[in-house]
């Protein structure tokens, strides 16, 4: 989504295994948390324009410290860890902001909006290799295995019916 709107996309997985899966989805650059080099001081060499971190704790804490002036970090899971030490630097000599998502509170006019766009202007156009596999609902508990165990890859579509 974002490569299609001109963004230079650099994708974070700590399995290299998928780097071509990860730039056929449209990464220009595919590094692991430790390949990515980040710095431990306040403020660091501006690196990123933006974050979208779905993994929190030292990740996060690390990825704030290379953001642009004004860029904004949208933080939205927490995969490694809820907790993260930051300063306040970024906030107050960048301008960095950093967003939450609720996904589940979102409002249903939002929510139309959103999704109209997700499946227009910003579809992915490689959606069918972001989704692997459809399971049924007697499918669910073992498909959430794969997530835990970190084995999975892409989404995995539930088939209410
Ligand atoms: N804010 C919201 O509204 C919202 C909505 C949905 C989900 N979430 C949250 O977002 C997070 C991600 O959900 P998801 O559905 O994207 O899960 P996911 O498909 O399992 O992706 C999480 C990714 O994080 C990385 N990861 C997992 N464990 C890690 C660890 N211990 N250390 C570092 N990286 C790790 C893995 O990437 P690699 O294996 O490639 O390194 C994994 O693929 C979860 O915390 C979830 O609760 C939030």
């Amino acid at each position: 989504m974002l490569a299609q709107r001109g963004y230079r996309v650099i994708a974070v997985s700590g399995r290299p295994e998928h780097e071509t899966y990860l730039r056929e989805l449209g990464a220009a650059e595919v590094l692991t948390p430790d390949g990515l080099g980040l710095g431990s001081r306040p403020l660091e060499a501006v690196r990123f324009g933006g974050v979208i971190d779905n993994v929190g704790g030292p990740l996060l804490a690390g990825l704030i410290r290379h953001v642009a002036l004004w860029g904004n970090v949208a933080a939205i899971g927490n995969a490694a860890a809820p907790a993260f030490d930051a300063t306040v630097y970024p906030f107050i000599l960048r301008g960095v902001s950093l967003l939450g998502a609720s996904s589940a509170n979102c409002q249903m006019d939002s929510r139309t909006k959103i999704w109209n766009r997700l499946g227009t202007d910003l579809k992915p156009p490689t959606l069918d290799r972001i989704v692997s596999r459809t399971v049924g609902l007697a499918d669910v508990l073992s498909a959430c295995g794969t997530l835990m165990n970190r084995t999975a890859l892409g989404r995995v579509l539930v088939d209410c019916r």
